[in-house]
Protein backbone atom coordinates (compact mmCIF):
# COMPACT_ATOMS: atom_id res chain seq x y z
CA UNK A 1 0.00 0.00 0.00
CA UNK A 2 1.41 3.59 -0.41
CA UNK A 3 2.36 5.77 2.10
CA UNK A 4 -0.60 5.70 4.26
CA UNK A 5 -1.16 9.49 5.72
CA UNK A 6 -4.73 8.83 6.94
CA UNK A 7 -7.04 5.95 9.08
CA UNK A 8 -10.53 6.26 9.92
CA UNK A 9 -10.83 3.26 12.08
CA UNK A 10 -13.45 1.12 13.97
CA UNK A 11 -16.45 2.56 12.41
CA UNK A 12 -19.66 0.69 12.93
CA UNK A 13 -19.59 1.26 8.96
CA UNK A 14 -18.72 2.97 5.75
CA UNK A 15 -21.72 2.94 3.86
CA UNK A 16 -21.27 4.09 -0.23
CA UNK A 17 -23.36 3.94 -3.45
CA UNK A 18 -22.19 0.60 -5.24
CA UNK A 19 -20.52 0.71 -8.72
CA UNK A 20 -19.29 3.20 -10.97
CA UNK A 21 -21.56 6.09 -12.69
CA UNK A 22 -25.01 6.67 -12.12
CA UNK A 23 -27.06 4.52 -10.69
CA UNK A 24 -30.79 4.17 -12.05
CA UNK A 25 -33.32 1.69 -12.48
CA UNK A 26 -33.14 -1.68 -10.30
CA UNK A 27 -29.66 -0.56 -9.01
CA UNK A 28 -30.80 3.42 -7.92
CA UNK A 29 -30.02 2.76 -4.17
CA UNK A 30 -27.72 -0.14 -4.57
CA UNK A 31 -25.23 0.78 -1.66
CA UNK A 32 -22.16 -1.09 0.09
CA UNK A 33 -22.66 -1.38 3.79
CA UNK A 34 -19.10 -2.09 4.92
CA UNK A 35 -19.08 -2.86 8.38
CA UNK A 36 -17.26 -2.57 10.48
CA UNK A 37 -14.94 -0.73 8.40
CA UNK A 38 -11.78 1.28 8.23
CA UNK A 39 -10.81 3.25 5.51
CA UNK A 40 -7.06 4.04 4.23
CA UNK A 41 -6.14 7.48 3.05
CA UNK A 42 -3.24 8.29 0.61
CA UNK A 43 -3.19 11.96 -0.12
CA UNK A 44 -6.11 13.09 -1.63
CA UNK A 45 -7.28 9.82 -2.42
CA UNK A 46 -9.22 6.63 -1.08
CA UNK A 47 -6.80 3.68 -1.01
CA UNK A 48 -8.81 1.19 0.76
CA UNK A 49 -12.20 0.61 2.62
CA UNK A 50 -12.74 -3.06 4.99
CA UNK A 51 -12.33 -4.64 7.90
CA UNK A 52 -10.61 -3.25 10.86
CA UNK A 53 -8.49 -6.06 11.22
CA UNK A 54 -7.86 -6.63 7.93
CA UNK A 55 -7.19 -2.93 7.02
CA UNK A 56 -4.41 -3.02 10.05
CA UNK A 57 -2.57 -6.04 8.86
CA UNK A 58 -2.15 -4.25 5.16
CA UNK A 59 -0.71 -1.07 6.91
CA UNK A 60 3.55 -0.98 8.02
CA UNK A 61 4.02 -0.35 11.39
CA UNK A 62 6.28 2.38 12.35
CA UNK A 63 4.83 4.89 9.58
CA UNK A 64 3.85 8.15 10.56
CA UNK A 65 -0.01 9.16 10.16
CA UNK A 66 -2.98 10.85 10.95
CA UNK A 67 -5.99 9.20 12.91
CA UNK A 68 -9.13 9.33 13.24
CA UNK A 69 -11.99 6.90 15.74
CA UNK A 70 -14.43 6.09 13.92
CA UNK A 71 -16.03 4.03 17.27
CA UNK A 72 -19.66 4.37 17.24
CA UNK A 73 -19.91 6.40 13.37
CA UNK A 74 -20.39 5.62 10.26
CA UNK A 75 -18.64 7.33 7.50
CA UNK A 76 -20.89 8.29 4.31
CA UNK A 77 -18.93 10.26 0.68
CA UNK A 78 -19.07 13.81 1.00
CA UNK A 79 -21.96 15.12 -0.23
CA UNK A 80 -22.85 16.21 -3.91
CA UNK A 81 -25.12 19.62 -4.65
CA UNK A 82 -25.42 19.83 -8.39
CA UNK A 83 -28.06 22.97 -8.27
CA UNK A 84 -26.65 26.20 -6.27
CA UNK A 85 -27.04 29.91 -6.99
CA UNK A 86 -24.85 31.25 -4.14
CA UNK A 87 -23.74 33.99 -6.32
CA UNK A 88 -25.85 37.18 -4.61
CA UNK A 89 -26.17 40.17 -2.68
CA UNK A 90 -29.28 41.27 -0.62
CA UNK A 91 -31.83 38.97 0.58
CA UNK A 92 -35.40 38.47 -0.12
CA UNK A 93 -36.53 38.38 3.52
CA UNK A 94 -39.42 41.32 2.60
CA UNK A 95 -40.53 38.78 -0.26
CA UNK A 96 -40.67 35.77 2.06
CA UNK A 97 -42.94 38.18 4.32
CA UNK A 98 -45.58 38.57 1.23
CA UNK A 99 -45.24 35.21 0.06
CA UNK A 100 -46.82 34.31 3.90
CA UNK A 101 -49.46 36.34 3.52
CA UNK A 102 -50.54 35.00 -0.15
CA UNK A 103 -48.82 36.64 -3.08
CA UNK A 104 -47.10 34.03 -5.09
CA UNK A 105 -43.38 33.81 -6.47
CA UNK A 106 -44.72 34.07 -10.02
CA UNK A 107 -47.10 37.46 -9.24
CA UNK A 108 -43.81 38.79 -7.38
CA UNK A 109 -41.34 38.32 -10.24
CA UNK A 110 -44.35 39.51 -12.62
CA UNK A 111 -44.15 42.74 -11.10
CA UNK A 112 -40.36 43.48 -11.29
CA UNK A 113 -39.48 41.96 -7.94
CA UNK A 114 -38.44 38.06 -7.62
CA UNK A 115 -35.31 37.05 -9.28
CA UNK A 116 -34.78 41.01 -10.66
CA UNK A 117 -34.61 42.49 -6.97
CA UNK A 118 -31.60 40.27 -6.56
CA UNK A 119 -30.08 41.24 -9.78
CA UNK A 120 -30.10 44.85 -8.63
CA UNK A 121 -28.68 44.55 -5.55
CA UNK A 122 -26.03 42.31 -6.96
CA UNK A 123 -25.27 44.74 -9.24
CA UNK A 124 -24.99 47.54 -7.10
CA UNK A 125 -22.22 45.31 -4.69
CA UNK A 126 -18.72 45.10 -4.95
CA UNK A 127 -17.00 42.45 -6.59
CA UNK A 128 -14.91 41.41 -3.27
CA UNK A 129 -18.49 41.37 -1.14
CA UNK A 130 -20.17 39.71 -3.69
CA UNK A 131 -17.22 37.04 -3.16
CA UNK A 132 -17.41 37.04 0.56
CA UNK A 133 -21.30 36.22 -0.26
CA UNK A 134 -20.20 33.16 -1.81
CA UNK A 135 -17.43 32.15 0.49
CA UNK A 136 -20.23 32.44 3.21
CA UNK A 137 -22.59 30.32 1.62
CA UNK A 138 -19.96 27.88 0.72
CA UNK A 139 -19.53 27.48 4.02
CA UNK A 140 -22.72 27.13 5.05
CA UNK A 141 -22.98 24.15 2.74
CA UNK A 142 -20.01 22.33 4.11
CA UNK A 143 -21.55 22.37 7.67
CA UNK A 144 -24.06 20.41 5.83
CA UNK A 145 -21.71 17.97 4.85
CA UNK A 146 -21.49 19.50 0.79
CA UNK A 147 -18.65 19.13 -0.05
CA UNK A 148 -18.66 19.14 -4.09
CA UNK A 149 -20.81 22.00 -5.11
CA UNK A 150 -22.21 23.75 -8.41
CA UNK A 151 -22.27 27.13 -8.59
CA UNK A 152 -24.55 29.26 -11.10
CA UNK A 153 -24.52 33.11 -12.13
CA UNK A 154 -27.11 34.69 -13.24
CA UNK A 155 -27.95 37.71 -10.87
CA UNK A 156 -26.30 39.85 -13.20
CA UNK A 157 -27.27 39.33 -16.20
CA UNK A 158 -25.22 42.18 -17.72
CA UNK A 159 -21.01 42.04 -18.72
CA UNK A 160 -19.72 43.43 -15.57
CA UNK A 161 -22.17 41.46 -13.30
CA UNK A 162 -22.12 38.22 -15.00
CA UNK A 163 -18.24 38.61 -14.93
CA UNK A 164 -18.00 39.80 -11.25
CA UNK A 165 -20.22 36.13 -10.23
CA UNK A 166 -18.06 34.04 -12.36
CA UNK A 167 -14.78 35.26 -11.07
CA UNK A 168 -16.24 35.61 -7.10
CA UNK A 169 -17.45 31.81 -7.47
CA UNK A 170 -13.67 31.32 -8.78
CA UNK A 171 -11.89 32.98 -5.79
CA UNK A 172 -14.56 31.66 -3.46
CA UNK A 173 -14.02 27.98 -4.32
CA UNK A 174 -10.35 28.76 -4.20
CA UNK A 175 -10.20 29.74 -0.50
CA UNK A 176 -13.25 26.77 0.50
CA UNK A 177 -12.65 23.30 0.85
CA UNK A 178 -15.80 23.23 -1.44
CA UNK A 179 -14.67 21.96 -4.82
CA UNK A 180 -16.84 24.28 -7.07
CA UNK A 181 -18.07 23.72 -10.56
CA UNK A 182 -19.10 27.22 -12.19
CA UNK A 183 -22.28 27.71 -14.37
CA UNK A 184 -23.13 30.77 -16.48
CA UNK A 185 -26.49 30.84 -15.92
CA UNK A 186 -26.94 34.21 -18.32
CA UNK A 187 -30.33 33.34 -19.36
CA UNK A 188 -32.26 33.20 -15.55
CA UNK A 189 -34.42 35.83 -16.50
CA UNK A 190 -35.14 39.15 -18.95
CA UNK A 191 -33.73 42.23 -17.11
CA UNK A 192 -35.70 45.23 -16.86
CA UNK A 193 -33.82 47.35 -19.08
CA UNK A 194 -34.83 44.64 -22.08
CA UNK A 195 -38.12 44.37 -23.42
CA UNK A 196 -37.72 41.47 -25.30
CA UNK A 197 -36.23 38.04 -24.48
CA UNK A 198 -35.09 37.56 -28.36
CA UNK A 199 -33.30 40.73 -27.65
CA UNK A 200 -31.48 39.81 -24.40
CA UNK A 201 -30.51 36.30 -25.58
CA UNK A 202 -28.70 38.33 -28.15
CA UNK A 203 -27.18 40.63 -26.45
CA UNK A 204 -25.82 37.77 -23.89
CA UNK A 205 -24.74 35.35 -26.60
CA UNK A 206 -22.90 38.80 -28.24
CA UNK A 207 -21.50 40.62 -25.48
CA UNK A 208 -21.32 38.42 -22.35
CA UNK A 209 -20.81 34.24 -23.02
CA UNK A 210 -16.98 35.12 -25.08
CA UNK A 211 -16.12 36.42 -21.72
CA UNK A 212 -18.05 34.27 -19.22
CA UNK A 213 -17.44 30.98 -21.07
CA UNK A 214 -13.60 30.57 -19.50
CA UNK A 215 -14.84 31.15 -16.64
CA UNK A 216 -17.80 28.35 -16.87
CA UNK A 217 -18.10 24.46 -17.41
CA UNK A 218 -21.65 24.70 -17.90
CA UNK A 219 -24.87 26.93 -19.00
CA UNK A 220 -28.22 27.10 -17.59
CA UNK A 221 -31.71 28.66 -18.84
CA UNK A 222 -34.52 29.16 -17.27
CA UNK A 223 -37.37 27.87 -19.62
CA UNK A 224 -40.05 29.38 -18.28
CA UNK A 225 -43.51 31.35 -18.75
CA UNK A 226 -42.25 34.72 -17.65
CA UNK A 227 -39.13 33.90 -18.97
CA UNK A 228 -37.68 32.26 -21.94
CA UNK A 229 -39.42 30.31 -24.57
CA UNK A 230 -37.76 26.92 -26.48
CA UNK A 231 -36.82 29.22 -29.23
CA UNK A 232 -34.11 31.92 -27.63
CA UNK A 233 -33.22 28.30 -24.88
CA UNK A 234 -32.41 26.57 -27.68
CA UNK A 235 -30.35 30.04 -29.26
CA UNK A 236 -28.38 30.20 -25.71
CA UNK A 237 -27.78 26.63 -25.08
CA UNK A 238 -26.42 26.06 -29.08
CA UNK A 239 -24.19 28.79 -28.71
CA UNK A 240 -22.96 27.87 -25.15
CA UNK A 241 -22.05 24.74 -26.23
CA UNK A 242 -20.00 26.14 -29.16
CA UNK A 243 -17.99 27.71 -26.38
CA UNK A 244 -17.13 24.19 -24.67
CA UNK A 245 -19.77 24.23 -21.73
CA UNK A 246 -21.73 21.66 -21.28
CA UNK A 247 -25.68 22.23 -20.82
CA UNK A 248 -28.05 22.47 -18.05
CA UNK A 249 -32.12 23.51 -18.02
CA UNK A 250 -34.03 25.17 -15.40
CA UNK A 251 -37.89 23.92 -16.71
CA UNK A 252 -41.21 22.67 -16.10
CA UNK A 253 -41.09 24.33 -12.69
CA UNK A 254 -44.57 25.73 -13.02
CA UNK A 255 -45.31 24.80 -16.43
CA UNK A 256 -44.51 22.34 -19.44
CA UNK A 257 -43.28 24.10 -22.27
CA UNK A 258 -41.23 21.98 -24.28
CA UNK A 259 -38.14 21.18 -22.28
CA UNK A 260 -37.68 17.72 -22.05
CA UNK A 261 -37.47 17.75 -25.90
CA UNK A 262 -35.16 19.93 -26.14
CA UNK A 263 -32.97 18.27 -23.19
CA UNK A 264 -33.09 15.10 -24.86
CA UNK A 265 -32.53 16.92 -28.75
CA UNK A 266 -29.43 19.08 -27.37
CA UNK A 267 -27.94 15.93 -25.17
CA UNK A 268 -28.39 18.23 -22.03
CA UNK A 269 -26.56 16.53 -18.59
CA UNK A 270 -29.95 17.69 -16.83
CA UNK A 271 -33.25 18.86 -16.72
CA UNK A 272 -33.85 20.59 -13.34
CA UNK A 273 -37.34 21.53 -11.03
CA UNK A 274 -39.72 19.37 -12.76
CA UNK A 275 -42.44 20.17 -10.57
CA UNK A 276 -44.57 20.66 -13.31
CA UNK A 277 -43.90 17.59 -14.99
CA UNK A 278 -46.45 15.22 -16.25
CA UNK A 279 -46.48 11.20 -17.16
CA UNK A 280 -45.09 11.34 -20.57
CA UNK A 281 -42.46 13.67 -20.07
CA UNK A 282 -40.96 12.09 -17.09
CA UNK A 283 -40.94 8.75 -20.01
CA UNK A 284 -39.03 10.18 -22.29
CA UNK A 285 -36.57 11.60 -19.89
CA UNK A 286 -36.33 8.30 -17.84
CA UNK A 287 -35.18 6.49 -21.57
CA UNK A 288 -32.40 9.01 -21.87
CA UNK A 289 -29.02 9.89 -20.12
CA UNK A 290 -30.32 13.43 -19.13
CA UNK A 291 -30.68 13.30 -15.18
CA UNK A 292 -33.78 14.44 -13.38
CA UNK A 293 -32.29 17.03 -10.95
CA UNK A 294 -35.21 17.60 -8.12
CA UNK A 295 -35.32 20.31 -6.12
CA UNK A 296 -38.18 19.18 -3.12
CA UNK A 297 -36.66 22.52 -0.79
CA UNK A 298 -38.04 24.66 -3.35
CA UNK A 299 -41.56 23.07 -3.45
CA UNK A 300 -41.40 23.27 -0.11
CA UNK A 301 -40.33 27.01 0.32
CA UNK A 302 -42.84 28.20 -2.52
CA UNK A 303 -45.25 25.43 -1.16
CA UNK A 304 -46.34 24.08 -4.48
CA UNK A 305 -46.33 20.52 -6.27
CA UNK A 306 -43.58 18.50 -5.61
CA UNK A 307 -41.38 16.37 -9.30
CA UNK A 308 -42.73 12.87 -9.90
CA UNK A 309 -39.85 11.48 -8.30
CA UNK A 310 -41.29 7.72 -7.99
CA UNK A 311 -42.32 7.72 -11.39
CA UNK A 312 -38.83 9.34 -13.01
CA UNK A 313 -37.48 6.39 -10.64
CA UNK A 314 -38.98 4.01 -11.29
CA UNK A 315 -38.98 4.48 -15.35
CA UNK A 316 -35.01 4.11 -14.69
CA UNK A 317 -34.23 8.16 -14.93
CA UNK A 318 -31.24 9.13 -13.52
CA UNK A 319 -32.12 10.94 -10.48
CA UNK A 320 -30.42 13.99 -8.34
CA UNK A 321 -31.30 15.92 -5.73
CA UNK A 322 -29.90 19.59 -5.63
CA UNK A 323 -31.03 22.01 -2.93
CA UNK A 324 -31.43 24.79 -5.08
CA UNK A 325 -29.94 27.21 -3.04
CA UNK A 326 -31.32 30.59 -3.56
CA UNK A 327 -32.73 33.62 -1.88
CA UNK A 328 -35.72 33.57 -3.47
CA UNK A 329 -37.06 30.13 -4.43
CA UNK A 330 -34.96 27.98 -1.91
CA UNK A 331 -32.85 29.73 1.20
CA UNK A 332 -31.88 26.38 1.79
CA UNK A 333 -28.33 25.23 2.04
CA UNK A 334 -28.91 21.49 3.56
CA UNK A 335 -28.97 18.29 1.53
CA UNK A 336 -29.44 16.56 4.77
CA UNK A 337 -32.68 18.42 4.81
CA UNK A 338 -33.45 17.50 0.71
CA UNK A 339 -32.72 13.84 1.35
CA UNK A 340 -35.27 13.89 4.23
CA UNK A 341 -37.50 15.41 2.14
CA UNK A 342 -36.98 13.17 -0.38
CA UNK A 343 -37.82 10.39 1.59
CA UNK A 344 -41.46 12.12 3.46
CA UNK A 345 -42.41 13.78 0.55
CA UNK A 346 -40.87 11.67 -2.65
CA UNK A 347 -41.38 8.74 -2.07
CA UNK A 348 -37.99 7.68 -2.19
CA UNK A 349 -35.98 5.71 0.50
CA UNK A 350 -33.35 6.80 2.46
CA UNK A 351 -30.33 4.46 -0.07
CA UNK A 352 -32.38 5.95 -3.40
CA UNK A 353 -31.83 9.47 -1.39
CA UNK A 354 -28.25 9.18 -0.60
CA UNK A 355 -27.26 7.75 -4.03
CA UNK A 356 -29.65 10.64 -5.79
CA UNK A 357 -27.03 13.12 -3.79
CA UNK A 358 -23.68 11.47 -4.51
CA UNK A 359 -22.66 9.15 -7.38
CA UNK A 360 -26.06 10.83 -9.30
CA UNK A 361 -25.05 14.20 -8.05
CA UNK A 362 -21.40 13.76 -9.37
CA UNK A 363 -22.56 12.33 -12.87
CA UNK A 364 -24.22 15.74 -13.26
CA UNK A 365 -21.72 17.64 -13.08
CA UNK A 366 -19.18 15.04 -14.55
CA UNK A 367 -17.13 14.85 -10.91
CA UNK A 368 -16.49 11.36 -11.73
CA UNK A 369 -14.07 10.90 -8.83
CA UNK A 370 -16.43 11.99 -6.36
CA UNK A 371 -19.57 10.47 -4.57
CA UNK A 372 -18.13 6.94 -3.23
CA UNK A 373 -16.03 5.59 -0.79
CA UNK A 374 -13.95 3.48 -2.78
CA UNK A 375 -10.22 2.89 -3.80
CA UNK A 376 -9.00 6.24 -6.33
CA UNK A 377 -12.24 7.74 -5.57
CA UNK A 378 -10.84 11.55 -3.66
CA UNK A 379 -11.01 11.29 0.38
CA UNK A 380 -13.93 13.32 0.84
CA UNK A 381 -15.87 11.72 4.08
CA UNK A 382 -17.91 12.45 6.33
CA UNK A 383 -18.19 10.52 9.53
CA UNK A 384 -21.73 11.01 10.81
CA UNK A 385 -22.26 11.16 14.56
CA UNK A 386 -24.59 7.82 14.49
CA UNK A 387 -24.02 4.31 14.40
CA UNK A 388 -26.93 4.10 11.71
CA UNK A 389 -26.67 5.78 8.48
CA UNK A 390 -29.77 6.62 7.53
CA UNK A 391 -30.08 9.17 10.36
CA UNK A 392 -28.23 11.49 7.54
CA UNK A 393 -31.35 11.96 6.22
CA UNK A 394 -34.09 10.79 8.92
CA UNK A 395 -32.85 13.41 11.85
CA UNK A 396 -35.09 16.41 10.59
CA UNK A 397 -32.39 19.37 11.14
CA UNK A 398 -30.42 17.78 13.25
CA UNK A 399 -26.34 18.61 13.95
CA UNK A 400 -25.34 15.43 12.30
CA UNK A 401 -21.65 15.19 11.67
CA UNK A 402 -18.74 14.46 14.00
CA UNK A 403 -15.92 15.22 11.65
CA UNK A 404 -15.53 16.63 7.77
CA UNK A 405 -12.60 15.09 6.07
CA UNK A 406 -12.20 17.05 1.78
CA UNK A 407 -9.58 15.79 0.13
CA UNK A 408 -7.86 13.18 2.83
CA UNK A 409 -7.58 16.64 5.66
CA UNK A 410 -9.84 16.34 8.25
CA UNK A 411 -11.14 20.18 8.62
O1 LIG B 1 -34.13 27.54 -9.41
N1 LIG B 1 -36.22 29.15 -11.23
C1 LIG B 1 -35.30 29.91 -11.42
N2 LIG B 1 -34.26 30.18 -10.61
C2 LIG B 1 -34.17 29.85 -9.24
C3 LIG B 1 -34.80 30.88 -8.37
C4 LIG B 1 -34.06 32.13 -8.35
C5 LIG B 1 -34.64 33.19 -7.47
O2 LIG B 1 -35.84 33.21 -7.16
O3 LIG B 1 -33.86 34.06 -7.10
C6 LIG B 1 -34.73 28.47 -8.97
O4 LIG B 1 -35.78 28.32 -8.32
FE1 LIG C 1 -32.26 26.89 -9.52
Amino acid sequence: MAEVTLLIHDLTAAVTPEGTGPLRGREFGALRNHSPASVVITGDRIAAVGPPAEILRGLRSGKDYESVDGSGKVALPGLVDCHTHPAFLGDRAEEFELRSSGATYEEIHASGGGIRSTVAATRAGREVDLRSSVERHLGWMLEHGTMTAEAKSGYGLDNETELKSLRAIRDAGRRSPVEVYPTFLGAHTVPSEFDSAAVYVEFVIEEVLPEAAPLARFADVFLERGSFAVPEARLYLEACREYGLDLRLHADQFSERGAIPLAVELGTRSVDHLEATGESGARLLAKTDVAAVLLPACGLFLGLPLPPARLLADEGAIVALATDFNPGSSFCESLPLVMNLACTRLGLSPAEALCACTANAAYVLGAEDVGRLAPGYRADVLILDSPDWRYVAYHLGGDRFAARIKSGQVL
